[in-house]
C-alpha cells in the first residue's frame, strides 16, 4: 500500500494488469493486508460527499480505481511459505488458463506497460514467459537467474533461485512479472521447500521448462525495486517529475536542492 506520489503501488499493479486485458484480479494477501481490499472497495458515502461538494475530479478518480467489468478476488495466504506457495493459493481462482503473476514491489515504467509487452510476446510464441533484466553480477543472490538460448527466442535453459555470483548461470535476473501456463500448479504442489526454506516459484518454473517452453523477455522500460529504500526513493522522484500536475514544480524544487 506504499504510495508513489499519489497512488499506492498496488494501484499501479492493477492498472498495468487491466491495460493488458485482465478482467479477474486475484490478490494473495497476508494477515495484515486488509487495507488492500478496503482500497479497491467502493465507498458510497464518500462518493456522495464528493459529489455534494463538487469535487468531480477526485470523484471520477475513485470511481475508476476498479473499472466496471473487472472482478477482484482476495485470497489469504495463511502462512508466508514463499512466492511459489502464494501463487499456488491462486489455483482455485485461476483454473486452467494461462495467468500473469505481478509482484507489486517491482514498479516498471514502460510504454506499453510491461504486462502488455508480455501479452504481445505470448501472441508470438505462446508458452510461459518471465520478464528479465541484466543485474550486477554481485547482486545475483537477490534474484532468480536464468540461462537462455538466444537462437530459440531466448528460451530458458536453466533458472536458479538466488545463486551466489560464482554459481550464477548468467547476469539475467527475473523481475516481478510472469505469464505462466497453468501446468505450473502441479509443479508447485510437488517441489517442496527450496532456497530459504520456502516454496519457490523459480523451482516450479525449473520443473515446467523440462516439459514445455518458457521464454525470457527483456522488457522495455525502467524498473524500480520499491522493496528497497533507494528503489522506492528513485521511483518517487521519477514519477514525481513526470506527474501531470506537480512535475514542473517538483523539478524546480529539485534544482534548488541538487547542483
Ligand atoms: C522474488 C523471486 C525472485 C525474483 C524476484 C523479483 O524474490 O523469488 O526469483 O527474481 O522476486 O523481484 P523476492 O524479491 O520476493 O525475494
Amino acid at each position: 500500500m506504499l504510495p508513489i506520489v499519489d497512488k499506492p503501488l498496488i494501484q499501479y499493479a492493477v492498472e498495468e494488469a487491466i491495460d493488458a486485458g485482465v478482467t479477474k484480479l486475484i490478490f494473495i494477501t497476508g494477515a495484515t493486508k486488509r487495507a488492500i481490499a478496503d482500497h479497491f472497495d467502493s465507498d458510497a458515502e464518500l462518493e456522495r460527499a464528493l459529489k455534494r461538494s463538487g469535487k468531480d475530479k477526485i470523484l471520477e478518480q475513485i470511481q475508476h480505481i476498479v473499472p466496471k467489468g473487472v472482478t477482484c478476488i482476495y485470497i489469504r495466504q495463511g502462512e508466508p511459505l514463499g512466492l511459489g506457495h502464494a501463487v499456488l493459493c491462486a489455483r482455485p481462482a485461476v483454473g486452467d488458463e494461462p495467468f500473469y503473476v505481478h509482484l507489486a514491489d517491482d514498479l516498471i515504467d514502460g510504454e506499453p506497460p510491461c504486462l502488455s509487452q508480455m501479452a504481445a510476446e505470448y501472441e508470438r510464441h505462446g508458452g510461459s514467459i518471465v520478464a528479465v533484466e541484466p543485474v550486477p553480477k554481485e547482486n545475483t543472490s537477490s534474484y532468480g537467474i536464468v540461462a537462455v538460448d538466444p537462437a530459440r527466442d531466448n528460451q530458458l535453459l536453466e533458472i536458479v533461485e538466488k545463486p551466489a555470483p560464482e554459481q550464477a548461470p548468467s547476469n539475467l535476473g527475473v523481475v516481478g512479472r510472469y505469464l505462466l501456463d497453468s501446468a505450473i500448479f502441479d509443479k508447485l504442489e510437488n517441489i517442496g521447500e527450496g532456497a530459504g526454506g520456502e516454496i519457490q516459484l523459480t523451482d516450479g518454473i525449473a520443473q515446467l521448462l523440462k516439459e514445455q517452453p518458457v521464454h525470457a523477455y527483456a522488457f522495455k522500460g525502467e524498473r524500480y525495486d520499491c522493496g528497497s529504500k533507494i528503489g522506492y526513493l528513485k521511483a518517487t522522484v521519477a514519477y514525481g517529475l513526470n506527474h501531470r500536475d506537480i512535475g514542473d514544480d517538483f523539478r524546480e524544487h529539485l534544482k534548488t536542492l541538487v547542483c
